[in-house]
């Protein structure tokens, strides 16, 4: 069956936008490359249009982390899957998430791969949203702002539905 999605954010929206973070991105890392750890499932399609558009040259890791327990709620404790697979020693890391809400997923990730002694960690999240961030928890670099409402596609799920979708829908407008 066909369902209506409101569009907030098109495909076109979402290119322009991760041009131009891989733009930024790029300005800041130099020519050791860098290790991208992409936040699974979420991050998944955010992160291979963005790797794709840097210059800067990447070695892909992967780490599953999931907060919500019933797809729209977030839950009280996240589950983290810590077995990264790749040596972050004195390396630059970009952490790469779908969307920022309270910011507890990228600094949980982030304190964890600080505990592997890289050289630098720098988050990267293709949507924030803005109302309710813990302190001191803004990520280095976004794409994207909404405020309270809850969004799927482009890799976001609602309930583990519509990652597929090459836009970013309103849930419930
Ligand atoms: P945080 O730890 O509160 O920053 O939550 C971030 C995580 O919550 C993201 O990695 C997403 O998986 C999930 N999340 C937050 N807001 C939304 C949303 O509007 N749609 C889908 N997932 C969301
Ligand atoms: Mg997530």
């Amino acid at each position: 069956m066909a369902t209506d999605h409101t569009v907030l954010f098109s495909a076109d929206t979402i290119a322009e936008k991760v041009n131009e973070l891989a733009d930024r991105i790029d300005r800041d890392h130099g020519e050791d490359g860098v290790v991208v750890i992409v936040v699974l499932k979420g991050a998944a399609i955010f992160a291979a249009d963005l790797v794709r558009a840097m210059e800067t040259e990447t070695e892909l890791a992967y780490l599953t982390a999931s907060s919500y327990v019933d797809g729209f709620t977030p839950g009280e404790s996240l589950s983290l899957r810590d077995d990264l697979d790749v040596d972050v020693g004195e390396r630059d890391v970009l952490i790469v998430d779908d969307i920022i809400d309270t910011g507890r997923t990228l600094q949980e990730l982030s304190a964890l791969v600080v505990a592997q002694g890289p050289r630098r960690v720098a988050t990267v999240a293709l949507v924030s949203k803005t109302s309710r961030r813990a302190p001191d928890a803004e990520p280095d670099y976004h794409g994207l702002e909404i405020g309270d409402e809850f969004i799927y596609g482009y890799g976001l799920d609602w309930d583990e539905r519509y990652r597929d979708l090459a836009f970013i829908a309103l849930a419930n407008p």
